[in-house]
């Protein structure tokens, strides 16, 4: 059996890359919104994207801003509370947070997930990030380790979140060079089964080992349809060494218009009009301290965040959407020119004709 069909396939998962930061997605000039991080406009995208059919809302995390001229990110929500708050204002979507692990006690993130996924009835998913932006730390006073080291906190950080999450109340015990838990306790439990879904977002080879060791869902950021189908299979090659399966989501933007030149002069445009100081500022804390990003020059990470562009009519982003699927991808994160707009669109637009194509 070949590795892609270890797992029964299921169908394909569509997210938001929600812009709980100002600025999103695109570092650029060009119609950069400072204030599509209002929780008014998530609550918007958030209802639109439930009535159209997505599966999942993912934030992003931010502790204060990149900076530049536009003041990239230079506004955003705390995910745990801003999650909290569109969880319960939806029915069906399933809504992440994403928790810097240097930041939180994993208890107490265990306590405010248990209580998340019971505002929702179980629909609520956290996103592990091990930490690379050196500032946001300094910020705290929390020194920042060595890579390896960062991924090994964030195992056990996850450790004691299962524990917690799945073992008989007041049973739980861990000790490691990073945390202590005696006779752990966090009642209610989650409803979620066997525990809320568990992502990572980063593919060098610590975090890959670390996710097929022990997380549910792979989130990346490929270059290429190529690039995509080779972390799909060496994600699940490393997770089915430890006889598990993951899940791989990658990001992409995609931009439609009744004529495909237009949606490329769009991209072009924002490309055109990139914020090189903003950018500068990014790549500056990415290179040096992740390896996930170090693939991407100032041109393809400023469109979208580094997200793939998929460009064309609806019918042609359709079917890049389900290259992905055919790759070996099982989900992905979207992000848009202008998010409830698009959220709207894609719905009318692209969902029809991924459910013809037996990928939705
Ligand atoms: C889809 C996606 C979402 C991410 N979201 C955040 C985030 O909200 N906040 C953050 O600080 N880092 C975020 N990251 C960064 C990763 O968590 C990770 O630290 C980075 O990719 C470096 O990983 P590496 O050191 O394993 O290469 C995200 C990365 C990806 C691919």
């Amino acid at each position: 059996m070949s590795e892609l069909n270890y797992h029964a396939r299921e169908r394909l998962q569509i997210g938001i890359f929600m812009p709980s930061v100002s600025h999103s997605p695109n570092i650029s000039h060009y119609k950069s919104d400072p204030d599509d991080w209002t929780f008014a406009t998530n609550k918007k995208i958030a209802l639109a994207a439930e009535a159209a059919g997505f599966d999942f809302l993912f934030p992003i995390s931010r502790w204060r801003t990149i900076g530049g001229a536009i003041d990239f990110h230079g506004k955003s929500l705390e995910t745990m509370t801003w999650a909290a708050a569109l969880l319960a204002c939806t029915q069906r979507i399933q809504i992440f947070s994403t928790v810097h692990v240097p930041v939180f006690n994993p208890v107490v993130a265990a306590k405010m997930g248990a209580t998340l996924d019971h505002v929702s009835n179980g629909r609520w998913g956290i996103n592990i990030v091990s930490g690379w932006n050196r500032k946001e730390f300094d910020m705290m006073g929390i020194e920042m380790l060595e890579h390896e080291n960062r991924y090994r906190r964030s195992e056990d950080f996850i450790k004691v979140l299962k524990g917690l999450w799945t073992e008989p109340l007041g049973t739980f015990n861990f000790k490691s060079e990073y945390y202590t838990v005696r006779d752990g306790y966090c009642a209610p439990q989650p409803i979620a089964d066997p525990h809320p879904p568990i992502v990572n977002a980063g593919t060098s080879s610590d975090a890959r080992d670390m996710v097929a060791r022990i997380c549910d869902w792979a989130f990346i950021c490929p270059m290429s349809f190529d690039d995509a189908e080779e972390l799909a299979r060496d994600f699940k090659a490393r997770a089915a060494r430890h006889g598990r399966h993951v899940r791989i989501v990658s990001m992409a933007q995609p931009i439609w218009a009744a004529q495909a030149a237009d949606a490329h002069a769009e991209r072009d445009r924002v490309v055109a009009e990139m914020d090189k100081e903003a950018l500068r500022h990014w790549a500056a804390g990415a290179n040096m301290e992740s390896e996930s990003f170090n693939q991407q020059t100032l041109e393809t990470f400023c469109y979208g965040s580094g997200a793939m562009p998929l460009l064309g009519t609806a019918n042609d982003v359709a079917e890049q959407i389900a290259e992905f699927y055919h790759r070996g991808v099982d989900g992905v994160l979207m992000s848009y020119m202008d998010f409830v707009k698009d959220t709207v669109r894609f719905g009318e637009d692209i969902i029809p004709l991924l459910k013809r194509m037996n990928v939705l």
